[in-house]
Order: structure tokens, then C-alpha cells, then sequence
């Protein structure tokens, strides 16, 4: 098996691309608001502390120690009932299933950029109208969209990991960082910062319901890329000799620094303009443009740059989707990198038209299940179902199943008296944690 191998920036800022998406600029945000602020972001930073940062380290362990697709490594890392854990392996791709609805929020995002350019929606009803246009009758506008985002997507895979995938996030992630800093730097100078920090840190208890706290969970999972076989496949191509230790604190503080940072930015120019911040998915496209019309020609200045690091990092994200299932279909379908990109990329490109469609107003009722469209369907199933249970099996794997030795061969060294910790963390805490969030998804338990 033919893998490339990162250099060691290449793999930090390829890991941090993936992680820092969608999720923390346009998701983060918005669920914020919609569980009401402080305890719903501690509940999300605790599990990126307690649970995050464990099971990155087994996934990253699993990737560097297998070297091929994810399938492949937990077939040949289990010392027995190899044909069993194989099927962990898929389960580790079913996250790739985000893909579904991905691709088309970067779509929309591309959308906004060109709005940025020209007249922004003046009140937020003005810019309610437009997302709803977009939404329900803009069929023909998002898939052009939707489409520019799968070719660029694919056209990175198709060059691989050093040429495609390294080059790519090691442009579009710095110039992502300067951005969101840059706007972080503006945002403290605006009177509503305080505010802005206060809803996120200010805990209030009673709006913790269990449901939030299972979305807290989620989207700890979701914003790390953990438990779907990102991490892994990107550390099969980890330079002999990492230190995997670094390189999870690295792209753990990374992604929640960026979070942080877009959160407090977006809610500052929100309550400075007297904007509400239970929005919904909407958030950064119905209440944002319309702050930044009330800002002037800085606003415009400030949401081309805003959605353009909103599409950057996007699009790193979305590469490392994908790379999961075209590295398994290298090598085990024997296909060569360019089929494998181009048939994976028209694969999740085709259920991004069936996402767009279940948003339609023509077409939402043949696509909508139990109150959900596809799209929430897709967004719903993987965050709060795969991505933890995926991360759940990896853990048990890297705790209970790999030989003792080969995890601590590569760890113990990097890691020094915090080796145990980790271990009965990653055997214990974490699988424990990850199936009280199950249960409690179920319905099993309420609290
Ligand atoms: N972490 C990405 C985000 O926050 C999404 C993602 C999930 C990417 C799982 C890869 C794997 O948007």
C-alpha cells in the first residue's frame, strides 16, 4: 500500500482544516443560541476536554498505527476477529454521511459572497426573505452553487495528500486564522463585547434540558471530526516518528480557539445591532447581513472576508469527508485516485441535490420524515448518533482490543505520568460518557 506522507505542518494545518468547519463559524453559533448560551458551550467544552482529546488520540493512534484506509487498519490491528472489527471500520465511514448536506451549506455560503459584493439586505425581515427565497424556491441557484463546491472539492482529492490536500490547507487555514482574528480584534473594540462574552460564559442551568446537553455532546464530536474516520485516515500519513500527543493539543486548541472566536465575534455585532441570537440555521445568513448592512461599506468589506473564511473553512472540511471513502476505495477496490475522487465526489454530490430538493416547497413533503427533511435527517443522524457511537467503538478498540504494548509503545514516551490518565480515560470515561449520550439520545434516560 502506497501511502504519502504529510510533512509535520502540512499534517497540523490538514487536521486543524478538518476540524475547523462549518461546525464552528456557521453551527456553533446558532445551536449557542438556540440552547441558550453558557451551559450549553461548558457542556461542549467539558466533552471536548474530558472525551474529545482521548479519543482523538485513539483515532489518530489507530490511523498512524494501520498506515491505509480505515477499514483496513482495524482489520489489521485486532489481534483476533479481524473480519468482525472490519465492520467498525465502516462504521467509522457512515459519518461520512455529514457530506450529504455539507456541500450544500458551502454552496449557500458561496451565495452570500456574492450578496457581499453588492447591496446587502437592509432589515433583518429584508434578509429573512432572501434565505427563505433561497431556501425554498432557489433550487436552481444552489445547485449551481452545490456544484462549484463538489469540482473544487474534488479537484483537491484528485491530487492527493501532499499535492491536493496538504497544499490546500496550508493557504486556505492561515488566511482562515487572520480573518477570524482580525474580526475578533474589531469585535472588542465594539461596546456589546461584554455582553457577547457573558452570554457564552454566564451559565444558566435551567436552560441546560437533556436534549442540549446530547447536542453539546454531538457537536463536540462533530467539530473535532472525530469518530468518522477524518483524523484517522489523515494520520496514516503521519511522518514515522510523530508525536500524536502535540499534534491532538494542537488541533483540539486550535478548532476551539476558532470556534470561540467566531461565537464572541458574531454575537457582539449581533447585540450591537440589536439583533436576536435564537436564530437557527439562519444565523450567520438572515441576522448577519443585515448587521453588516447597518455598518456601512466596513460591513461589506467585513462579509466578503467573513464568508469567504466561513467557505475556506468549509472546503478544507469537506475534503477530509471524503478522503475516508476514496482512500478506501484505492485500497480495496484497487481504483486509481482520480476515479476514486470523481466517483465518490458525484456520490455525495447527488444526495447534496436530494439535501437541496427537501428544502424546496414543491418537493420538502416527499422528503421529510417525522418532522425532519433529508437534510436535518443527514445533520441530526450523524452528529448526534454516528459521530459518538463511531467515537464510542474507537475508543473501546484503542482501550480494550490493540495490544497493550503496541498503544503504549507510541504513547507512553510522548505522554510521561499522563500515559495512565489517558489510558483509563479512553478505557473507562470516555466509553462510559459516550453511552450515557446514547441512552439519553434514545430516550432511554432523561435528566
Ligand atoms: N469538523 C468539521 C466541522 O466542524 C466537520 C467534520 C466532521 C469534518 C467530521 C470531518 C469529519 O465543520
Amino acid at each position: 500500500m502506497k501511502i504519502a506522507h504529510f510533512s509535520r505542518w502540512g499534517f497540523l494545518m490538514a487536521a486543524a482544516g478538518s476540524a475547523v468547519g462549518l461546525g464552528n463559524i456557521w453551527k456553533f453559533p446558532y445551536i449557542t443560541g438556540e440552547y441558550g448560551g453558557g451551559a450549553f458551550v461548558l457542556v461542549y467544552l467539558l466533552t471536548v476536554v474530558l472525551v474529545g482529546f482521548s479519543v482523538m488520540i485513539a483515532e489518530m493512534l489507530i490511523g498512524y498505527l494501520g498506515r491505509r484506509d480505515g477499514v483496513g487498519a482495524f482489520e489489521d490491528l485486532a489481534p483476533r476477529h479481524k473480519e468482525r472489527w472490519k465492520y467498525a471500520g465502516f462504521m467509522g465511514l457512515s459519518g461520512t454521511l455529514v457530506m450529504f448536506y455539507y456541500s450544500v451549506v458551502i454552496g449557500w455560503i458561496f451565495y452570500y459572497i456574492t450578496l457581499s459584493f453588492g447591496t446587502l439586505p437592509a432589515t433583518i425581515p429584508e434578509a429573512e426573505g432572501i434565505y427563505n427565497n433561497l431556501m425554498t424556491q432557489g433550487v436552481g441557484t444552489q445547485i449551481f452553487f452545490h456544484t462549484l463546491a463538489f469540482m473544487i472539492t474534488t479537484a483537491v482529492l484528485i491530487r492527493g495528500i501532499k499535492g491536493g490536500i496538504e497544499k490546500f490547507n496550508l493557504v486556505l487555514m492561515p488566511s482562515l486564522i487572520m480573518i477570524i482574528a482580525g474580526m475578533l480584534v474589531y469585535a472588542m473594540g465594539m461596546e456589546s463585547f461584554p455582553k457577547a462574552v457573558s452570554y457564552m460564559f454566564n451559565p444558566d442551568w435551567s436552560k441546560l434540558t437533556s436534549e442540549a446537553f446530547a447536542v453539546a455532546v454531538g457537536h463536540a464530536f462533530f467539530t473535532l471530526s472525530l469518530g468518522m474516520g477524518a483524523i484517522m485516515i489523515y494520520s496514516a500519513s503521519l511522518p514515522k516518528d510523530s508525536n500524536l500527543v502535540r499534534a491532538s493539543i494542537f488541533v483540539i486548541v486550535t478548532d476551539t480557539l476558532i470556534a470561540l472566536a467566531a461565537g464572541l465575534v458574531l454575537f457582539t455585532f449581533l447585540f450591537q445591532y440589536g439583533a436576536e441570537p435564537a436564530k437557527g440555521p439562519g444565523l450567520v445568513f438572515i441576522s448577519l447581513p443585515a448587521v453588516f448592512h447597518a455598518m456601512g461599506l466596513v460591513g461589506n468589506v467585513l462579509a466578503v472576508l467573513f464568508f469567504m473564511a466561513l467557505a475556506f473553512a468549509g472546503l478544507t472540511s469537506a475534503v477530509s469527508l471524503v478522503e475516508p471513502m476514496v482512500q478506501y476505495l484505492i485500497d480495496r477496490w484497487d481504483m486509481s485516485r482520480t476515479k476514486a475522487a470523481i466517483a465518490m465526489g458525484t456520490f455525495f454530490y447527488l444526495f447534496g441535490i436530494v439535501a437541496i430538493f427537501s428544502l424546496s416547497a414543491e418537493t420538502s413533503a416527499y422528503l421529510t420524515w417525522g418532522g425532519k427533511s433529508f437534510f436535518d435527517w443527514s445533520d441530526y443522524l450523524t452528529s448526534n448518533v454516528f459521530l459518538p457511537f463511531a467515537g464510542l467503538v474507537m475508543a473501546v478498540f484503542v482501550g480494550h482490543i490493540i495490544e497493550k504494548e503496541r498503544v503504549a509503545s507510541v504513547l507512553q514516551k510522548d505522554m510521561g505520568w499522563f500515559y495512565p490518565i489517558w489510558r483509563f480515560s479512553v478505557r473507562f470515561i470516555a466509553p462510559v460518557a459516550l453511552f450515557v449520550v446514547m441512552l439519553n439520545l434514545m430516550g432511554f434516560i432523561e435528566f
